[in-house]
């Protein structure tokens, strides 16, 4: 049976796919933060995941405002990335893995939850970024994807608890998948920020702090906030909150906190990494 072998928690900025593309690792700005990830590459490494589930938000490249999906699953042999505009170059599509996307989205629907299918979908920086920082060297890549993309953009927006259930049916989905696939989460986006209006710039420390240590140990304390409670505390693009915890609702309730770091800000957001190993 497919097995979850973990999960992670990591931001997506554009700037950090600038970054990569310009080989900045080591300069005052960056140097901190990229240091912080050869601990989960390691993780990686060594246990080998055959399958990457991305949990993200499209900020405009495959979805706009005129058709936004809550909830939206891939099901396609490769997702293309394309130019949005922040000075990233375009990078090679990333295999997908329809068989397991079309399981993972028969026992979603069984368990209520309504997806949008996609047998062709472009991923932006929120897949793409995380995607980078996990394999560097992905262009001979071992590990198939799964874009798993929440409506963060246009409210309204899927509340905490919603997206936490989501993350729990998902995760009967894919123990349920009847083939020896080892499959690691990722949460991407996040922590506080906020890029428009008048409080842009807005980052919320202690805010981050609490929710990093509550995702591994007592993610249901999270469950209660509401889409404008998240806005209010960590700002309008802090709701990408959801993404982290649908992935926390796939693993199992223990998990082990393998590493972490916080950085703060990277550009207009404080990004936050943690590697959680699932215990079940
Ligand atoms: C930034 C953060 C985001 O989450 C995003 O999608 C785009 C930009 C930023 O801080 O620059
Ligand atoms: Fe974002």
């Amino acid at each position: 049976m497919a097995k979850i072998v973990g999960g992670i928690t990591t931001s997506h900025i554009p700037a950090i796919g600038k970054a990569i593309a310009e080989k900045d690792f080591e300069s005052h700005y960056w140097k901190a933060f990229f240091d912080s990830y050869p601990p989960v590459r390691d993780w990686l490494d060594e246990v080998k995941p055959d399958v990457a589930v991305v949990i993200y938000n499209d900020h405009g490249l495959n979805f706009f405002l005129d058709a936004m999906p809550t909830f939206a699953i891939g099901a396609a042999e490769e997702y293309r990335n394309a130019d949005e505009g922040w000075g990233i170059p375009e990078i090679p599509p990333f295999p997908g893995d329809p068989k397991l996307s079309w399981h993972i989205i028969e026992s979603l629907m069984n368990d209520e939850f309504d997806l949008t299918t996609c047998q062709e979908m472009k991923v932006d920086h929120g897949f793409t970024v995380p995607m980078q920082l996990m394999w560097p060297e992905r262009w001979t890549p071992e590990v198939r994807t799964i874009p798993v993309c929440v409506n963060t953009v246009q409210h309204p927006v899927p509340s905490p608890k919603r997206c936490y259930d989501m993350g729990k049916a998902l995760g009967r989905a894919i123990r349920s998948y009847d083939e020896d696939t080892k499959v690691v989460i990722i949460g991407t986006g996040g922590l506080s920020h906020q890029l428009e209006g008048e409080r842009a710039g807005f980052l919320n420390q202690e805010f981050d702090e609490m929710c990093m240590k509550k995702i591994v140990d007592d993610p249901e304390a999270l469950l209660s906030y509401s889409i404008p409670d998240l806005v209010r505390l960590a700002g309008s693009q802090g709701v990408e909150l959801v993404l982290w915890l649908m992935m926390r609702g796939a693993l199992s309730d223990k998990v082990n906190l393998l590493h972490q770091k916080y950085t703060i800000p990277i550009s207009n957001t404080a990004a936050g990494l943690l590697l959680l190993e699932n215990l079940d």
